[in-house]
C-alpha cells in the first residue's frame, strides 16, 4: 500500500488536463483478461448500473479504461441494503488496479452493481474505505 499515495498523486496530475469529464468507459468481460463476452460502455460518472446478464455473477474482467475516474464494485444491486458486515464494496478499482483482469481472485466475480467517480476524491474515499473495516 506504501506505493498508492504515489500513484494516486500521479492519477491527480494528468486529471487535470480532462477534469471536466462526465463519464467513464468500462470494460466488463465474462472471463478474467478480457476473454469471454465482453462489453465495452461509457457510463456517467455519479450513478449506479445494475450488472446485468449475461455478467450477472459472472463478471472477471472489470476494468475501467482511464486515470481520470475510479469505479467501485457493489455486491447488492442500486439501491439495495448494505447487508455485509465486511463491507458491501470492494473499494475503488482503477486503471492501474491489477485486480480488474481477475475479480475471481478476490471472490469478487458477482459484483451485482458499480458506480463510477471522478478521481479527484480518489485518495479521501480510499481513506474512509480503510477505516471502516
Ligand atoms: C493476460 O494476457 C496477457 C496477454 O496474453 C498475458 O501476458 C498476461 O499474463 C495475462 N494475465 C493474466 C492475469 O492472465
Ligand atoms: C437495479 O436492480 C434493483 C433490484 O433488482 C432494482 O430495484 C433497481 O431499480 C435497479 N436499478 C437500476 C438503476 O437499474
Ligand atoms: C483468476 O483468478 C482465479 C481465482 O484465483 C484463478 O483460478 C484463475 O486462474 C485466474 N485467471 C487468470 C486468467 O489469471
Amino acid at each position: 500500500m506504501k506505493s498508492f499515495a504515489v500513484l494516486a498523486a500521479a492519477t491527480l496530475a494528468v486529471a487535470s488536463p480532462i477534469a471536466k469529464r462526465e463519464a467513464g468507459g468500462l470494460l466488463l468481460c465474462t472471463g478474467a483478461n478480457s476473454t469471454g463476452t465482453c462489453e465495452y460502455r461509457v457510463y456517467p460518472l455519479d450513478e449506479c448500473f445494475n450488472i446485468t446478464t449475461p455478467f450477472a455473477g459472472n463478471t472477471n474482467t472489470f476494468a475501467p479504461d482511464g486515470e481520470a475516474f475510479y469505479c467501485y464494485p457493489y455486491g447488492m444491486p442500486c439501491g439495495g441494503l448494505c447487508t455485509s458486515p465486511e463491507g458491501c464494496t470492494l473499494g475503488a478499482v482503477r486503471f492501474d488496479s491489477p485486480v480488474k483482469y481477475n475479480l475471481s481472485s478476490v471472490g469478487w466475480q458477482g459484483v451485482a452493481s458499480f458506480e463510477c467517480h471522478s478521481a479527484a476524491s480518489t485518495t479521501v474515499v480510499e481513506e474512509s474505505a480503510k477505516r471502516s473495516d
